[in-house]
């Protein structure tokens, strides 16, 4: 059984850590971005460049708006079985970190405590002037009553959601920190990620490269899938929440 081998792989590891994706929120009911009802279907991706937002901040904001109200409407959104499976690894020592591509806090919700956000989050805005932070919420509220592009109370800048954009560079601190935690890992977990997406794409082979074992869990291939040592495809709802009790 793959399920009790991967969790023999756990326990007998030192530093494992995981990389998470869109697909470990999808049922959460946020949608992924690539693959069936993914965000790119409905939306053009060239309207979330970062050009864009410097080109039209007003622009970007409106768009910003409408992808909320056709994704998420008024609904709460919560971690579900994959993002708590994590939080109990951690819990229980098996885990180091999560390192994650997703913006939607989910995995701090659930109570993962070494969260590293490659992208950033999506709870809040910032200033581009000042850096001043605020709820995303509320830079929301403003852009729907009319204020487009919202901006600081601070300097009058204008604000950007907390999120890496397309064309944007990412920020130094997190991509160090997964870097490091990669290398130093000696078993790698990538759950719900496409792994097309660089540099969070190259993290499994670094890892792999400095002798850890590979497990890729996903509903579908990856171009890593090949080369891991474990690589399920399955739903990750299902599967962490019974690696979780394969280890208990
Ligand atoms: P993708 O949308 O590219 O990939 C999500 C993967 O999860 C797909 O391969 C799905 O098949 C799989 N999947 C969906 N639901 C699943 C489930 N319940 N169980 C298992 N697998 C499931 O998302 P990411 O790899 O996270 O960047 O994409 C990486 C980056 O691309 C994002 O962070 C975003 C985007 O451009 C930025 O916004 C900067
Ligand atoms: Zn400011």
């Amino acid at each position: 059984d793959p399920i009790e081998s991967l969790a023999g792989a756990i326990a007998d590891a030192e530093r494992v850590v995981a990389l998470t994706g869109a697909g470990v929120s999808t049922a959460s009911g946020i949608p992924s971005f690539r693959g069936e009802g993914g965000i790119w279907e409905q939306f053009d991706q060239r309207d979330f460049h970062y050009r864009r937002f410097n080109a039209d901040p007003g622009g970007f904001w409106r768009d910003r708006l409408d992808l909320r109200d056709a994704f998420y409407g008024d609904s709460e959104v919560e971690p579900n079985g994959a993002h708590h499976a994590l939080a109990e690894l951690e819990r229980e020592g098996y885990l180091e970190a999560v390192v994650t591509q997703n913006v939607d806090g989910l995995h701090a919700a659930a109570g993962s405590e070494t969260v590293v956000e490659l992208h950033g989050t999506n709870r809040e805005a910032e200033c581009v002037e000042c850096g001043r932070r605020l709820p995303a919420e509320t830079a929301f509220e403003r852009a729907a009553e009319g204020e487009l592009p919202p901006r600081c109370e601070g300097c009058g800048g204008v604000l950007k959601p907390a999120v890496v954009l397309f064309g944007e560079s990412m920020p130094d601190e997190p991509t160090i920190r997964a870097h490091e935690l990669a290398g130093r890992s000696d078993l790698f977990l990538a759950v719900g990620s496409s792994l097309q997406v660089q540099p969070a794409a190259g993290l499994p082979a670094r890892a792999q490269r400095s002798g850890a074992t590979l497990a890729v869990v996903n509903l579908e291939a990856t171009p890593l899938s090949d080369r891991a040592d474990y690589d399920l495809r399955a739903d990750v709802t299902e599967l962490l929440p019974a690696l979780v009790e394969a280890l208990e």
